[in-house]
């Protein structure tokens, strides 16, 4: 089969997951199936186990890939698919959430996530929704574009690169975005000047950290006793938010309902990042549901 994105830290997610035979398994992110089809190859329990992505292309590949597997998959966001997963009670021994994009979206420049190849303002990992690059980018106030560059961009010069834009709009592609980006940084830099602003609209455009911040307390109510979940994360600001909602969950008291499996995060090796380079700020946390709790 035709790998069109390495999953990473495969080892890591087995470590902490656990799959075994006939564990149920929810796979939240499930881009091109990388993970899945390892978990579900030792699972072999594809009647109770559910597969989300809310891009099409995405979950338009897995039912060709699980065609002939009685598999549930489903093409939505992974707020809106685990509410209703929740309202239908069910639940899961295992659950994964592998955030960010796929290495499809940033390879293909008619979806507008590379800053390498010209293509349009889009970044919407769901093409049926309204809000896309375009319009953050051409619409919303100087105050608000620097707001986000900085904070989920962490870019030193946020407000500087917002009044770039608001000054140059409007902005029809990812080529001119790109240049704005180089002019604020003329010289040379460690990464491409660009990195920092694109994945800050990025997350806007897709809220990802609004979707991650009122999922996880329903990934805790989809698991069952004994379930384990892990979220891997590539931002600071996610990865923030998942040891936060973890800690508050688990501990030595009597009514801790979650254990923690990683009190550090498990992150690459150097010889993952040579062969996946985009795995390089990859960061595992994982835990499992105490017997206890229902
Ligand atoms: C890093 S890739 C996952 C790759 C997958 N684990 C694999 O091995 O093929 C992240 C995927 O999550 C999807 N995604 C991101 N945010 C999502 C959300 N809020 N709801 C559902 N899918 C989401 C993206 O469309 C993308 O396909």
């Amino acid at each position: 089969m035709l790998l069109i994105h390495q999953p990473v830290l495969v080892d890591g997610v087995i470590k902490v997951l656990k799959p075994e035979k006939n564990d149920s398994y929810l796979d939240l992110t499930a881009g091109y199936g990388g993970h899945a089809n390892i978990i579900l190859a030792r699972t072999k329990n594809y009647r109770e186990s559910v597969l989300v992505d809310r891009d099409k292309t995405s979950t338009d590949y897995l039912h060709n890939i699980f065609a002939d597997k009685p598999l549930m998959i489903i093409n939505q966001d992974y707020y809106q698919a685990s509410t209703d997963l929740m309202k239908q009670n069910k639940k899961f021994d295992i659950i994964l959430v592998d955030l960010g994009v796929s290495s499809q979206h940033l390879n293909d420049q008619s979806r507008g996530f590379s800053f390498k190849d010209n293509g349009p303002l889009d970044m919407r990992m769901d093409q049926s929704q309204k809000l896309s690059a375009m319009v953050v980018v051409n619409d919303y106030p100087e105050k608000e574009l620097a707001r986000i560059i900085s904070e989920y961009g962490d870019e030193p010069k946020a407000r500087y690169i917002a009044k770039l834009i608001v000054n140059n709009r409007p902005i029809l592609n990812t080529q001119e975005l790109a240049k704005l980006c180089l002019k604020a940084w003329p010289g040379r830099s460690k990464i491409h000047p660009a990195t920092r602003t694109f994945q800050a609209i990025r997350i806007e455009v897709n809220q990802e950290l609004t979707l991650l911040q009122k999922s996880l307390p329903i990934w805790f109510n989809l698991l069952k006793p004994d379930g384990r979940l892990a979220v891997i994360s590539f931002h600071s600001l996610e990865d923030r938010i998942t040891k936060q909602f973890f800690k508050d969950n688990s501990g030595e008291r009597y009514d801790s309902e979650l254990t923690l499996l990683t009190k550090k995060p498990i992150v690459p090796d150097q010889n993952e990042i040579v062969i996946n380079p985009r795995s390089r700020s990859a960061k595992l946390r994982a835990v499992v549901k105490n017997k206890k709790t229902k």
